[in-house]
């Protein structure tokens, strides 16, 4: 039998994201001929770094696309009661499509119960129960950013879902149990693996899909993998240990000097000397974490519609 030599492919979801964006702004100029402009209300509660970041970039994607939108930013000290008080008002308004609460929040907010007091129909992050179970019976729901951005990219990619073998490792509400959910949804044979799963690596070895969402640098490596799989890595950690760069990127001199500039260096959740074997894997940035704010825009405009019966 002749081998062949492949190369992995690599799945650019910047690339990816920029298709969505662009579909985005067409609808978004299409409602606007109506006289409607889809809007966005981001709270972001206290200052936690990470969080100011990603809800900077939100907002200012929301206005690349035509998009609306408002930022509320409550003090660290505000109370569930508040929130809750905050949320009805939003429910409330009329010109308000979507709400984003960012998390985490502060230890004395009660988080689950926000998230359940927010309008499902408005409910653009898909956390609320109700689009979790919307999601699960195959109904229209709005669904979870990320996961709904693995399906996008596999899709848009040419990757067979339907029959596939598809092995989510976590089983976090906001990745894994969506993603599972939604890879069901396509006909994959989905098997979910977390911290109790009983030799994990006999498990990844079947998948032709492997979904990484751990939360830990370079947890899944090469002995998990099957020759030739497609990886989806969800992880964005930082590694700042010269001894793991190096381990993980051996002669990369591009990492190696990211890595003196700033102090650490970004890896997902798969060891990235695994993709070398895989038939095709999202990088670590790049990969998953481009499209989580494309398919909120795309959940803001549906939203939009929904909600107008359109
Ligand atoms: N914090 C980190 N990721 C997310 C997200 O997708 N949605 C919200 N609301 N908060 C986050």
């Amino acid at each position: 039998m002749e081998i062949k030599n492949t190369v992995a492919k690599l799945l650019d979801g910047v690339a990816i994201a920029g298709e969505i964006k662009n579909e985005v702004a067409t609808q978004v100029k299409t409602l606007a001929a109506s006289g409607i402009t889809p809007k966005l209300v981001v709270v972001l509660v206290g200052h936690v770094a990470a969080s100011e970041i990603y809800v900077r970039s939100k907002v200012k994607t929301c206005g690349e696309l035509g998009i609306g939108s408002e930022m509320i930013t409550p003090p660290e000290t505000i109370t569930t009661d508040e929130m809750l008080s905050l949320v009805a008002d939003l429910n409330a308004r009329e010109d308000v499509d979507g709400i984003l609460i960012q998390l985490p929040l502060p230890k004395q907010v009660d988080t689950k119960r926000l998230l359940e007091a927010i309008a499902p129909d408005k409910d653009v992050d898909g956390f609320h129960p109700v689009n979790a179970g919307r999601l699960q019976t195959g109904q229209p729901a709005l669904a979870p950013c990320t996961p709904a951005g693995i399906i996008e990219i596999l899709k848009r990619s040419g990757i067979a879902i339907a029959g596939a073998n598809a092995v989510v490792v976590g089983r976090s509400d906001i990745v894994g149990k969506p993603a599972a959910m939604m890879l069901l949804n396509e006909s994959a044979t989905v098997t979910v693996c977390h911290s109790k799963t009983t030799d994990l690596p006999s498990v990844t070895r079947n998948a032709d899909i492997l979904v990484a969402a751990i939360g830990r640098a370079g947890f899944i490596t090469t002995e998990m993998v099957k020759p030739g799989a497609t990886i989806i890595d969800v992880g964005i950690n930082r590694v700042n240990d010269q001894a793991e760069l190096e381990k993980f990127f051996p002669g990369n001199t591009a990492r190696a000097e990211g890595f003196a500039k700033r102090g650490y260096t970004v890896v997902g959740d798969v060891d990235p000397r695994a993709f070398e074997i895989s038939g095709a894997y999202t990088p670590v940035p790049g990969g998953v974490g481009a499209l989580t704010i494309a398919m909120l825009m795309q959940n803001t405009v549906r939203a939009a519609k929904q909600r107008r019966g359109l």
